[in-house]
This record gives structure tokens, sequence and C-alpha cells, in this order.
């Protein structure tokens, strides 16, 4: 008899990979979740013997470098963990015919756009952690494995640190904030991420190669939007008050506009996206 099919999941302990954890259960394939400890996608000999005795038929890479302005400083892990380790796993994918899916970023695109950016629009990142995210891309297209890239924005989950538990923690604390209202995108819960990854593996059969794909909730905002909409759906009595990104330096440039079309993979994988209003209110439902 075949045996269920096995599913290896890098970064498990990071949002999105604590999103599949959950949405994961009602499907009947092998999951199995690791991180850095038992399995450092930068540690190219672990990888090998990891997946000589887990031998699965997908991974799913959720393990990154994720601290967009530490990267700016911290260059050489931002490459090792963002860039040569997804040309390994990549690689390792190929020798052993394991269908990959891979999480990129919307900050590939430098924000000079004027209406949702496509997959084959051209790229530009404008910080060293887009770049190595690029650079990652890249190197799993050259490396021929099987599997999908998938670009998504403004993650987050009900646990973890992220944008919308940093605006709840500051709303007990403080009277107002200061948010920048120059840079609009769409955020993405997680849990929504992870059902569509579902939808892809039930049907990795309709890819072929390395296709890239672009995800986020429906509906355009700024932060400024985001955080007001979270301190709304919360009912918390913080004032928000819009800020330019000019106001606001940080180490690393982020782009001004970077909203994803995601018709290609609503058409190929027949999925309807929620608005991130509605996920956004599930997330702090979910919370209270
Ligand atoms: N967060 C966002 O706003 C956002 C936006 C667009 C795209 N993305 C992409 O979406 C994906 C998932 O992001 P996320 O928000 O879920 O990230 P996250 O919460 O930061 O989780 C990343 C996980 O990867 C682990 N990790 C780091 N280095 C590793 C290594 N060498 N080997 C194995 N595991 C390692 C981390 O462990 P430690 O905590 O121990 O380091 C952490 O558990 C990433 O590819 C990210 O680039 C995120």
């Amino acid at each position: 008899m075949r045996e269920m099919c096995k599913v290896l999941v890098t970064g498990g302990n990071g949002q999105l990979g604590r999103a599949i954890k959950d949405v994961s259960k009602k499907y009947k394939y092998e999951f199995i979740y690791t991180d850095t400890e038992e399995f450092d996608i930068a540690d190219f000999d672990q990888v090998s013997s990891a997946l000589d005795k887990i031998k699965p038929d997908i991974i799913i890479n959720c393990a990154a470098y994720t601290a967009v302005d530490n990267a700016e400083e911290d260059q050489d892990t931002a490459f090792l963990i963002n860039t040569e380790a997804v040309e390994n796993l990549a690689n390792q994918c190929y020798e052993r015919n394991i269908f990959l899916i891979h999480i990129s970023t919307d900050y590939v695109f430098d924000g000079r756009n004027f209406k949702p950016y496509k997959e084959h629009d051209p790229t530009n990142p404008l910080s060293v952690y887009g770049i190595s995210k690029l650079s990652g891309e890249r190197n799993m297209i050259m490396a021929s494995c099987n599997g999908v890239i998938i670009r998504t924005s403004w993650l987050y989950y009900k646990n973890g640190n992220n944008f919308v538990s940093t605006m709840l923690r500051l709303a007990d604390e403080r009277k107002s904030l200061n948010v920048v209202c120059d840079q609009i995108g769409s955020p993405t819960y997680a849990g929504d991420l992870a059902h569509v990854i579902m939808k892809i593996i039930e049907n990795r059969s309709l890819v072929s190669d390395v296709e890239t794909y672009h995800y986020s909730n429906e509906g355009v905002c700024s932060w400024y939007d985001f955080a007001t909409a979270i301190i709304d759906i919360a009912e918390k009595k913080c004032k928000v008050m819009p800020l330019k990104s000019s106001e606001y330096p940080t180490r690393a440039q982020r782009p001004h506009y970077s909203v994803l079309d995601k018709s290609s993979i609503k058409e190929k994988f027949g999925i309807t996206i929620p608005n991130w209003r509605d996920s956004l209110a599930n997330c702090i439902k979910e919370l209270k």
C-alpha cells in the first residue's frame, strides 16, 4: 500500500508555519513541522541527512530571514538563509523529485507602479531583504525543480510578532499612535494563505516546472488605514495619526506601492480571496 503523502514544513514555528499547522489538520497528508533546531535550512549537511530520513513528497519552505531592517547590516545571514539555502533546498528537491512551495515577498518590487503588480512585472528591490528574497526566487527557478513561488505581502497571524500584535500592544500603552500613510499595499492573513497552499498541494499536478504567483488578501490600504481598522475592530480607545515615510526613517527602504495582482492564482487554482478587513476581523475575534 502507498504511504500517505508526506509534507515537510520548514520554519514551522513562524507565523505561516503555525497557520499551516492550524489549517492542515483536516487534510489527509502527513505533516512534519521543523524549525531551525532540527532542520536549519542553512546547514546543508543537516538538510541532506534530514531529507534522507524523512523522505518528503512536498516541502513548504516557510523558513526565512524576515527582519527587514536588520538585514541591512546582517547581509551575510540574510543572503545565507534567503538566497543560498533556497538554492540548496531547490537542488535537493530537483534531485529527489520533491514538490517545493517557496514563499517570497512584495518587497522584490520598487513600488513605482501605479497599478497592481503582475508576476512578470520588472523587479527592482530597494532593500537587502528584497534583494536576498529575489535572488532566492531566481535560484529556485535555475534549479529546475517542480514547485511554486508565492509572493505575499504584509503577513500577519494571530500569534507572532507582526503589525497587528504591535498595534494592539501599543494601543494599550499609549493614547495615540503615528503610522505611515504613504505606503500602500494589501495585508495577508496567514490563515488564508495557508488554505491556498493546501489548494495548491491538492492541485500540484497542474504545475509544470516552477510557477510564480502573487497572493494577498483583496483590497488595498495604507499602514495608517490598516492601523485604524485594527484599533476600530478591537474597540481600543487609542487615536491613530497619519505620518509620512520621510518622518519615520527606517534602515531599509520600503516600496511606496506594493499591491499584488492576484488574477493568476485565482484563475489557476479556482480560489476566491477574502477582503483584508474581513480576515482582520476574524483574526481579532480569535485573539479575543
Ligand atoms: N512577515 C511578512 O510581513 C512577510 C511579507 C511578505 C513575505 N513574507 C515571507 O513569508 C514567509 C513566512 O514569513 P513569516 O512571517 O511566517 O516569518 P517568521 O514568522 O519570521 O518565521 C520564519 C521562521 O523561519 C525560521 N528560520 C529562520 N532561519 C531559519 C533557518 N536557517 N532554518 C530553519 N528555519 C529558520 C524562524 O525561526 P527563528 O525565529 O528561530 O529564527 C521562524 O520560525 C517568509 O518567506 C517571508 O519572507 C513575509
